[in-house]
């Protein structure tokens, strides 16, 4: 009898398997694995939003996703079950940039395309991806401090001695690498800039509370906080708030952001911000175009920036904040 029930479960089982299979062929969905890095920031959460909605079955896509909980590690198994499940098609939001080389050959051995968004892949050979789409991080460090720069000129502060603590994201992901890189490369060619710290905040607000609350109980002297997104700028506010400093357009500290979620652009229009520098997450629509262009034959380019822009107190209105979806 125990025989009979297996052999009809195994049956149910494989007729399930074949009907879905079939299911998948005729309607054509492709599937993507879809290997989303963490849930560390408000930018993140709405991120994942993004590409689940894109990727939804109404979308015409099967999707398999994987929340690698910040660990490049879980990553790197997340994309080895999507290549053994033959995934039509897989799309990382990487951790870090390094050490991607032997995942994504298995994956081109397996002749399933890979796209990568938010974050890039340092590896040598870019055939190993089909494209990447994101933020140009370089170009947002360099508008914060070509913002600062002329802030503090037109204070009449250029000539001021200005200690800068800088918060830095997780450490290897592009998005450190190049906003550390633009205000590390402005306090060498500005004398009078000084960098005096240079905290772990691993882009979450609990971290950055943790450390920027230690860090002013020896240095309450800072003029600048240069915080590498919104998140870990809501944990060092809680931290100057305890810590009695004050910030933002009347504060003396002034407060750079990263990311402009609604509730950093509703801080920046209160005037406790001073400027947040945009970061889009709402990428897939855009991965999901892109796809599309593929499976049709169409070129897509290799590397893809998406628009931003920054805010100050001065630029913010209502309208814009109601406006905003993350
Ligand atoms: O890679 C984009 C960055 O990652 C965002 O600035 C941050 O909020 C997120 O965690």
């Amino acid at each position: 009898m125990k025989r009979i029930i297996c052999i009809l479960c195994l049956l149910t089982l494989a007729l399930t398997a074949c009907s879905r299979r079939e299911a998948v062929e005729e309607r054509k969905l492709p599937v993507v694995g879809f290997s989303q890095l963490g849930a560390e920031s408000d930018w993140r959460v709405a991120n994942t939003a993004s590409m689940m909605q894109a990727f939804s079955e109404e979308n015409g896509y099967e999707l398999l996703y994987d929340n690698a909980r910040q660990k490049q590690e879980n990553q790197l198994v997340a994309v080895r079950n999507f290549i053994v499940q033959g995934v039509d098609i897989i799309v990382i939001a990487p951790a870090e940039e390094t050490g991607w080389e032997a995942v994504l050959q298995e994956a081109r051995s397996a002749g399933i395309p890979v796209i990568i968004v938010d974050r890039e892949v340092a590896v040598e050979d870019t055939g190993l991806y089909l494209t990447e789409i994101g933020s140009d991080f370089l170009s947002e460090g360099i508008q914060a401090v070509t913002w600062l720069e002329n802030t503090l000129a037109a204070s009449g502060r250029a000539a001021e001695d200005i200690n800068i603590l800088h918060i830095q994201g997780t450490y290897g992901a592009t998005a450190q690498l190049l906003r550390s890189k633009a205000i590390e490369d402005a306090a060498q060619t500005h004398e009078s800039w000084h960098i005096v710290g240079q905290l772990a905040g691993d882009y979450t607000e609990s971290k950055s509370y943790e450390v920027v609350r230690e860090f002013l109980q020896e240095h309450p002297d800072v003029d600048v906080i240069y915080s590498e997104n919104d998140n870990m700028t809501f944990g060092a506010m809680q931290a100057l708030d305890e810590a009695g400093l004050t910030y933002g357009k009347d504060g003396d500290v002034i407060l750079i952001s990263f990311d402009a979620v609604r509730k950093a652009l509703q801080y920046c229009m209160d005037g406790k911000i001073n400027l947040c520098v945009e970061c889009n997450p709402l990428h897939g629509p855009r991965v999901d175009e892109l796809i599309r262009q593929y499976l049709k034959g169409e070129t897509i380019p290799k590397q893809i920036f998406v628009e931003e822009t920054v805010f100050t107190p001065e630029n913010l209105t209502p309208e814009i904040i109601a406006a905003r979806q993350y």
